[in-house]
């Protein structure tokens, strides 16, 4: 069985935004997503999942860029498409989709807000991608259990729609009668969150692992979950601790506009990033917006020390650039002879420093973070 799982598209309505100035300004001073192309990423990851076929779409939130109402509308029509092609789409709310106050439009030179739903409407656009086919559903959030035939079931968790960021306590004991009935009758449970169950950074996981992991960690060490699929971060990196392996997948509207493809054997779950396919002048914009964000970022610090040459700190900032990009989607970066202008970044004020040495460390690490074979 073929599974894919997508995440962080942030998709806008075309007809939110005509691209122009107020737009453009919003993107500039945003995250390094493909912003101002979005409909062409969206359209081309559609015709992929239509060619593919896989039997499951997972995808774990941020539907829309700030939720926009006409975003969800719009995306849900290509949602529908896949599902006519023959994919079962199963859906969980981000932090980003419903009851926004950052959901705007953007015409010319202004910036006005746009309708967001509130919970009930989020469930009414989405109830048909997992809600009302759910095996089960939780009393409080928008999570469920799925079935992906007899011995295996997709628990899809929402901690946005409760509370920020956070497992509510009915869900979790929700969650807990789940766990408990799959593991009577010998089921597999793959799980799926849109925020991320590890740390997997040492300095930017505040406010993207989830509030109360811990608890879900027990849950799943109690019942011998070995799988947890999330996003959010925008980081595409494999962790495993305890048994127990999290793939945060990258943003598919970032870098290599990539998403997950899993294979399910009975036994074991294969994972494999995959770029969206074709494209290439689309791949060639997104795969320089991320680095110049980065150099530009660096820049600016070391432009604050004296003792620097324009050299040096072009050098330096050309390296950040080089492993920030590769950091964010997972790409492996030898480091040798490179120590230099290494040591200026590692030496940078504010957080470039630190983050340059926990970068230098996780890409000393050499971990496949593309790839896994785990069993469940
Ligand atoms: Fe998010």
């Amino acid at each position: 069985m073929t599974l894919v799982q997508a995440t962080d598209l942030h998709y806008l309505s075309q007809r939110l935004t005509d691209n122009g100035p107020a737009f453009e300004r919003a993107v500039l001073h945003g995250d390094g997503k493909i912003a101002l192309r979005i409909e062409e990423l969206a359209e081309g990851f559609t015709e992929d999942i239509c060619r593919m076929k896989p039997e499951f779409l997972i995808y774990s939130g941020d539907l829309s860029y700030n939720g926009e109402t006409e975003s969800h509308k719009d995306l849900i029509r290509k949602l529908h498409r896949m599902e006519t092609a023959g994919t079962k789409v199963l859906v969980i709310p981000g932090n980003h989709d419903m009851e926004s106050p950052r959901a705007k439009t953007y015409q010319e030179e202004k910036v006005l807000p746009a309708a967001t739903p509130t919970k009930e409407e989020f469930f009414e656009l989405y109830r048909s991608f997992g809600y009302d086919q759910a095996e089960s559903r939780a009393p409080d959030s928008f999570s469920y259990a799925f079935s992906a035939g007899e011995n295996l079931v997709i628990l899809m968790l929402d901690a946005n729609s409760v509370h920020f960021n956070t497992l509510s306590d009915e869900t979790l004991a929700w969650a807990e009668e789940q766990l408990k009935k799959a593991s009577k009758v010998g089921r597999k449970v793959l799980g799926v969150t849109h925020e991320n169950l590890f740390a997997h950074s040492d300095l930017i996981s505040r406010n993207f692992r989830l509030e109360n992991a811990d608890a879900l960690r027990k849950l799943y060490l109690k019942y011998g979950v070995h799988c947890n699929l999330s996003g959010h971060i925008h980081l595409q990196h494999i962790q495993t601790e305890d048994g127990i392996t999290e793939a945060a997948t990258g943003a598919l509207s970032v870098g290599h506009l990539s998403y997950a493809v899993l294979n399910w054997d009975g036994s074991v779950l294969t994972y494999q990033k995959q770029p969206v396919s074709g494209h290439e002048d689309l791949h060639r914009e997104a795969e320089q917006i991320f680095p110049s964000s980065s150099y530009k970022m660096a820049r600016a610090v070391l432009e604050q020390d004296s003792s620097l040459n324009g050299e040096e700190k072009d050098r330096a900032s050309s390296l950040f650039a080089e492993m920030n990009t590769a950091y964010f989607q997972g790409d492996p970066m030898d480091l040798s002879g490179r120590e230099q202008e290494l040591n200026i970044l590692k030496s940078a004020g504010g957080q470039l420093g630190p983050f340059t040495s926990s970068i230098a460390r996780d890409l000393n690490k050499k971990i496949d973070n593309q790839n896994a074979v785990i069993r469940l």
